[in-house]
């Protein structure tokens, strides 16, 4: 099955279909995120997934103005995405947020800003506001005035698209109905394990673009227990990867392709940030697909605990 390098977005945008994610887990040497983003760039990658949660915005801003500099890439090649954090949902805080972000960036504009989670935290300088019993203070904005201001952020110039990420099928209706400029794309965990797939459907059937993020399953993910399955050590993903020459990360990320999704892999290395990127030249035939479509647990890595108990929580639904 053939498999496009980029997707249209109905602003006329393209999304490349293979992006770079910028979350870690890991703490690393200061400079590191800066290091990968620019070896990111250098392999092919046009598209980087940024949040302003991440904390390491101005990194990824520098590699973005060292490449520039050197001659790699032309601010127009590149399609960055950042998101909207939770303690900035209030309808006038949304551009704030973007603004900060665009500043660490160091970026006149985004291709892409994102709700980050359907979720609101109680406003401030605090990205994780807690009471003494360590619950986080939530706050409750109507996620529709929300949607206004990302509509505002676009009307300003400041981002080309918007759109939602971790929302359930509910809540991205919603706010299909009550939009003046429409979601273009939604971000969710993706991989063979947990395939998402009533709501991929739901999405795609209504012109989003989908995006997945964790889709190698997040195998370093500091929570993972002994009893959690690991997607890379799958015997059917290494038995597909063997009789193709390819790795197992190669396989699942091919495999979330031709289902029709942008997949934004992360990795610090350099050998694996170009092995992530090489997935064009071979293919899974229709029986291959099958079996990985078999792997399917509906098993999430990321269940956002931190957010449940609020009522527009998204995890209860698809
Ligand atoms: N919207 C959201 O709420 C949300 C939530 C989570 C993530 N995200 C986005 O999605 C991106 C990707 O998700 P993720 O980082 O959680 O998970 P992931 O991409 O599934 O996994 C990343 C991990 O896999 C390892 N890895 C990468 N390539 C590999 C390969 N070829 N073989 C073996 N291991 C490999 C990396 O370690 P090494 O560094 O050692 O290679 C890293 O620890 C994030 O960076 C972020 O941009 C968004």
């Amino acid at each position: 099955m053939p498999v496009s390098r980029e997707l249209q977005l109905p602003s006329g945008d393209r999304i490349p279909t293979v992006g770079f994610g910028t979350w870690t887990m890991w703490r690393g040497e200061k400079g590191e995120m800066c290091k990968a983003v620019k070896e990111a760039i250098k392999v092919g990658y046009r598209h980087i997934d940024c949040a302003w949660v991440y904390k390491n915005q101005e990194e990824v801003g520098q590699a973005i103005k060292e490449s520039i500099e050197e001659g790699t890439i032309k601010r127009e090649d590149l399609f960055v995405t950042t998101k909207l954090w939770n303690t900035a949902h209030r309808r006038e805080a949304v551009k704030e947020n973007l603004k900060n972000s665009l500043a660490l960036l160091g970026l006149s504009y985004v291709n892409l800003f994102l709700i980050h989670v359907p979720v609101s935290f109680k406003e401030g300088d605090d990205d994780f506001p807690k009471h003494s019993d360590g619950k986080m203070i939530f706050a409750h904005h109507d996620l529709v005035d929300t949607w206004k201001g990302m509509e505002d952020c676009v009307d300003a110039d400041l981002t080309r698209n918007i759109g939602l990420s971790n929302f359930n099928h509910l809540q991205v209706q919603r706010i299909i109905d009550a939009s003046r400029i429409r979601p273009s794309v939604i971000q969710v965990e993706i991989n063979p394990m947990f395939s998402n797939s009533q709501l991929v459907e739901y999405c795609q059937k209504r012109d989003l673009v989908v995006t997945a993020y964790g889709p190698l399953g997040a195998p370093n993910r500091p929570w993972k227990t002994k009893d959690d399955p690991t997607l890379l050590e799958e015997p059917v993903v290494k038995q597909i990867a063997s009789a193709k020459g390819k790795t197992a990360a190669q396989v699942v990320l091919r495999c979330l392709l031709q289902r029709g999704l942008v997949i934004i892999p992360q990795s610090s290395n350099p050998a694996r940030i170009k092995e992530n990127f090489e997935l064009f030249d071979f293919e899974l035939n229709e029986d291959e697909m099958k079996k990985m479509a078999a792997l399917d647990r509906n098993f999430r890595a990321y269940c956002e605990d931190i957010c449940m108990g609020h009522p527009e929580y998204p995890f209860n639904d698809f």
